[in-house]
């Protein structure tokens, strides 16, 4: 199922991160404030607990995240949404998978892996700020799944709609949460309107 976060707040920031004469480090920072919005919305239903807390005053009704976090960027764009989650949940931890779109056939190839073992029982948010063909999210969910990891949720900043309906076709147990939601994609399988190549605007690498 995808969500597409709505919040005035969010919208302002993605047209930052749309418009092309936005300079790397103003998208880095943006892409930051927007991970924590993005982070705050697929946070929303984490199971909690309930413990008893102490105020100055008396005891009452505290809680607990009942479930483990644990964050996968997929490599490299995926770095810059890891920031709101570990905001708001310090203790998450961080996997990575490395993955990259080959040019040609559009399809994924991996080329690094590192996953806590703790994927196995905790809710794991594969982030990647670009959900294009689909092809990398549905080959990060696959190996993760390998991995043990049954509670999964894909968190993304703009979406195409063929992206959504693979991610849905292979894994419709995996919720999908964006930004934004855009048009199609075109002949070089990037998203349009979309914001350009992620990655390269994060990083400088243009
Ligand atoms: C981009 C993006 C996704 C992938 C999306 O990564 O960050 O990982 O492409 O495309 P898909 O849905 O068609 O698989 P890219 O290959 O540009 O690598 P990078 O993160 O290193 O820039």
């Amino acid at each position: 199922m995808l969500t597409v976060v709505d919040h005035p707040l969010l919208k302002r920031a993605l047209t930052t991160l749309r418009d092309a004469a936005t300079p790397y480090g103003e998208f880095r920072r943006t892409l930051s404030d927007v991970s924590s919005i993005l982070a705050y919305e697929a946070l929303r239903d984490l199971p909690v607990t309930t413990c008893p807390v102490q105020t100055p005053l008396e005891e009452t009704e505290g809680y607990l995240l009942a479930r483990e976090v644990v964050v996968v960027p997929v490599l490299r764009a995926g770095l810059g949404l890891v920031d709101g989650f570990v905001r708001y949940v310090p203790e998450a931890r961080v996997g990575h998978l490395g993955m990259y779109r080959d040019e040609q056939s559009h399809e994924p190839v991996d080329y690094y892996s590192n996953v806590p073992p703790q994927v196995r029982d905790a809710r794991v948010f594969v982030v990647d700020p670009m959900l294009a063909t689909g092809g990398s999210a549905a080959g990060a969910i696959n190996h993760l799944k390998r991995r043990g990891a049954k509670d999964l949720v894909f968190v993304c900043l703009v979406a195409a709609p063929e992206g959504v309906a693979r991610l849905e076709d292979y894994h419709p147990d995996v919720p999908i949460v964006a930004a934004a939601l855009d048009r199609q994609l075109d002949e070089n399988a990037f998203i349009r309107p979309g914001l350009g190549d992620a990655g390269d605007r994060i990083f400088g690498t243009t």
